[in-house]
């Protein structure tokens, strides 16, 4: 007997839809196989009913420690950036390692009971007392059955321009952290931001760790630190190791410069992390009309090859008051901004909080439905992720490691309409659009 049996469920792939068993046991994928009338005796069974199984969501970009702090000490209300870093820095002194633990815990809940089982959280370590990234190291162990959490240093108020930034950073990755950070556009000087990049690559490779560093994130087009993170990846050999996260910049940059950077950023193999929700909200706020979006050229890099994914950024805080730790929330706005809505690219949009945010992780094997690998995946009730992202679809089961950790019953609407009898509205659509 297995421990798992999930029958008829819609799986895709490269030739098509089918309907699939699949056998799990030990929190393994033990066989997928075309749905059967006699399958294996199972201690559990879920009947998908037809529901797509899709791997995972994966969150790219958080920032858990600062998150469910909005409006503490106060709100930010000209709802730029800056005024975000002001209301963080005051919040700051009154973080608690407990404080922290319970705040990203419960948005990791959020995210679990969402179907997001692997997150990448940056942690300001601008702090003497490194207070959120000791919180957040017991966080990692404490969820590890259930999510994978990786950890940015993220070093939010400078590496050069901040009293002893160089040795909090390489503090922060002898304590043990996944993942180096950087912030070379708020740096002092343009020579500072430089040397920031520098600095970051320097700790990232005596630790043998990641890096993924807030990048450009400015409605100033002369902010061009992708070229030189870009070049440091191609040069050291880091190459997809590394991720621009935000790159906002680039919605300013001008045609010929961007066909130069198009092609720096796709030789060097790097990640570029575009974080919709909370950039459409943040930039333009120095503009008058027009105003620009300032987002990531995600659907020129696309084309370019280059890997790019969808992250939340931020959830209640001070940078954003919004937000429920829902990816399919972010695809929905990411396709809107990036003007990705052809029907592919509304899927590729499905791929931006699913497969591409897992290789911008790197978490190659451990990730994806195929036997040998670790049995987590979510069971949506749509036909296909174009379905998923317009009806913004929830997972009705969620399994991490073969356990089942979230279910969520459907909701219709009972509609009363002339001349018909009542009837449950759904929001299907009634033919295929896209597989
Ligand atoms: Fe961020």
């Amino acid at each position: 007997m297995i421990d798992l049996l999930v029958r008829g469920a819609r799986l895709i792939t490269a030739d098509g839809p089918s309907l699939v068993d699949i056998h799990i046991d030990e929190g393994t994928f033990r066989a997928v196989l075309p749905t059967s009338d006699q399958p294996p005796e199972a201690a559990t069974v879920i009947d998908a009913n037809g529901a797509l199984i899709s791997a995972p969501f994966v969150e790219p970009h958080v920032h858990l420690d600062a998150t469910l702090t909005a409006g503490e000490p106060r709100w930010n209300e000209s709802g730029t950036l800056w005024e975000g870093i002001a209301c963080w820095s005051e919040r700051k002194p009154m973080l608690t390692r407990n404080d922290v633990r319970d705040r990203a815990e419960e948005v990791l809940r959020w995210y679990a009971a969402n179907g997001t089982l692997h997150v990448r959280s940056h942690v300001d370590i601008t702090d003497e007392n490194l207070v959120a990234l000791d919180a957040l190291l017991e966080v990692r162990e404490r969820v590890r059955d259930v999510i994978t959490l990786q950890l940015v240093a993220f070093p939010q108020e400078g590496i050069c321009s901040f009293p002893r930034g160089e040795e909090l950073l390489e503090e922060a990755a002898r304590r043990g952290v996944d993942v180096i950070g950087a912030i070379p556009h708020f740096e002092d000087t343009r020579e500072d931001g430089v040397r920031s990049i520098d600095v970051a690559v320097d700790v990232a490779q005596r630790y043998g760790l990641r890096i993924d560093a807030h990048c450009d994130e400015i409605d100033d087009e002369q902010s061009r630190f992708i070229e030189v993170l870009a070049t440091r990846a191609h040069r050291t050999g880091m190459r997809e190791r590394v991720t621009a996260s935000h790159t906002t910049a680039m919605g300013s940059y001008n045609a010929a410069y961007s066909y130069k950077l198009r092609r720096i950023v796709a030789r060097a193999g790097i990640n570029l992390v575009c974080n919709p929700l909370v950039n459409l909200h943040l930039q333009g706020r120095f503009d008058s009309y027009p105003k620009r979006r300032g987002l990531t050229q995600v659907k020129e890099m696309l084309a370019a090859g280059v890997n790019v994914a969808f992250g939340h950024d931020d959830i209640m805080d001070p940078w954003y008051p919004l937000g429920t730790a829902n990816p399919v929330q972010v695809a929905h706005a990411g396709a809107h901004a990036t003007q990705l809505m052809a029907p592919t690219e509304v899927a590729e949009c499905f791929r931006m909080v699913t497969d591409r945010a897992a290789a911008t992780l790197g978490l190659g094997d451990g990730y994806g439905i195929d036997t040998g690998r670790p049995a987590s995946f979510v069971l949506l009730p749509a036909t296909d992720p174009f379905d998923v992202i317009r009806r913004q679809v929830r997972p009705s089961h969620v399994v991490s490691h073969g356990a089942l950790i979230a279910t969520t019953p459907a909701a219709p609407t009972t509609l009363t309409w002339p001349g018909r009898d009542a009837e449950e509205v759904d929001f299907q659509r009634r033919r295929d659009v896209v597989l």
